[in-house]
């Protein structure tokens, strides 16, 4: 076991010295291979670099309260990934080989993976890029997969605590039949100009509203919304250029469970005043409460500054509480790591 603070931890990058990478060449898919060096020889005309062939996922481990550790629900991002590729014109790593360069990056770095109790967790990500040299626009032949893994905190700095989120209008981040849909590198720089211009105003999170018309909620930078009514709903947007949130899908469930009735449909911005209750939903966001949305010189609020809502409370605490182990996996979600 490392010698860390996990308790201190922030959502940034570390070096553990070790991570995993495949290779696809000649239209197959080499073996997984441990790598040590962050140093990778790349192309100076590598598809990735000119033309945005790139493509990652985020997904976490924790381990659970019997002291084994697991991946919450793997062989999801595998299956996003794929079709993040497919739409990117990329090769995907088939799901065996996705979850397997998992587990392996997580094995490689069991002393990194944070104890149980600490609250922190290992993050994985796994990229995927075009390494072809191209200089006209043509899709690579050749692709490079890693898995990375380093412990993480949370990534709002005070954890799940309520945070002030402001509309971004200026510059649109994923556009009708674009790549919103799909996890491509492109939308993270589509979004970094608006998030800063959030940040330097003192919002640490920017909503998008869609690129068309300006009128319904799409989703936050990084993460899903959620919106949860009195009348015991759980309204989430319904829109082709939004990412199809892991963690959603799961609360969507755990709402269900929870006896909230799920709509998944448009929302018009208007409609944000009527919620008692709005979050920010992702793997690394978790559930972050939404305590208010600010757009031009208007701002809605919701429930105290300091406190989040008993609903999203309850989910978070359900959520993590089967990733941690003290919740039973009714779901099948967690893959231990042998
Ligand atoms: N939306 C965007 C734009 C994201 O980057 C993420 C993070 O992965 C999410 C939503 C949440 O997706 P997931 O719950 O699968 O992590
Ligand atoms: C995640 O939640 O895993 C993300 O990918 C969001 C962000 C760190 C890019």
């Amino acid at each position: 076991m490392k010698d860390i603070d996990w308790g201190n931890l922030s959502f940034s990058y570390m070096d553990t010295g070790a991570f995993v990478k495949a290779e696809y060449h000649d239209a197959k898919w080499g073996k997984i291979e441990k790598c040590t060096d962050a140093h990778m020889p790349l192309h100076i005309a590598a598809t990735s670099l000119h033309y945005g062939q790139s493509c990652f996922e985020g997904l976490k481990t924790f381990t659970m309260k019997n002291g084994e550790v697991a991946i919450f629900r793997p062989e999801e991002n595998a299956r996003r990934m794929f079709e993040t590729a497919d739409r990117l014109m990329m090769v995907g790593p088939p799901e065996e080989l996705f979850v397997e360069a998992c587990y392996e990056a997580v094995r490689l770095n069991r002393d990194y993976v944070p104890p149980y109790g600490t609250g922190a967790s290992m993050y994985l990500r796994p990229l995927l890029i075009g390494t072809t040299p191209r200089v006209g626009v043509q899709a690579a032949e050749d692709f490079l997969f890693v898995v990375l893994a380093m412990p993480v905190g949370p990534y709002y700095k005070n954890g799940f605590f309520p945070v002030k989120s402001w509309v971004q209008e200026k510059y649109d981040r994923a556009a009708p039949h674009g790549l919103g849909h799909v996890k491509a590198a492109a939308n993270y720089v589509a979004g970094l100009k608006g998030d800063y211009e959030g940040k330097k105003l003192g919002y640490p999170i920017c909503m998008y509203v869609d690129s068309a018309e300006h009128k319904y909620i799409e989703e936050f930078g990084t993460s899903n919304f959620v919106g949860i009514t009195a009348d015991k709903k759980y309204i989430t947007p319904a829109s082709d250029s939004i990412l199809k949130s892991i963690t959603n899908k799961s609360l969507q469930t755990l709402a269900e469970d929870m006896g909230y009735t799920v709509e998944r449909r448009l929302i018009a911005f208007d409609e944000l005043s009527k919620f008692s209750e709005v979050g920010a939903c992702g793997t690394a966001a978790v559930i972050t409460p939404i305590h208010s949305v600010t757009r031009g010189d208007k701002t809605i609020t919701f429930g105290s500054a300091d406190k989040a809502g008993e609903v999203l409370t309850a989910m978070f605490k359900e959520l993590q509480g089967i990733q941690y182990g003290d919740v039973a996996d009714r779901h099948g979600w967690m893959k231990v790591v042998k």
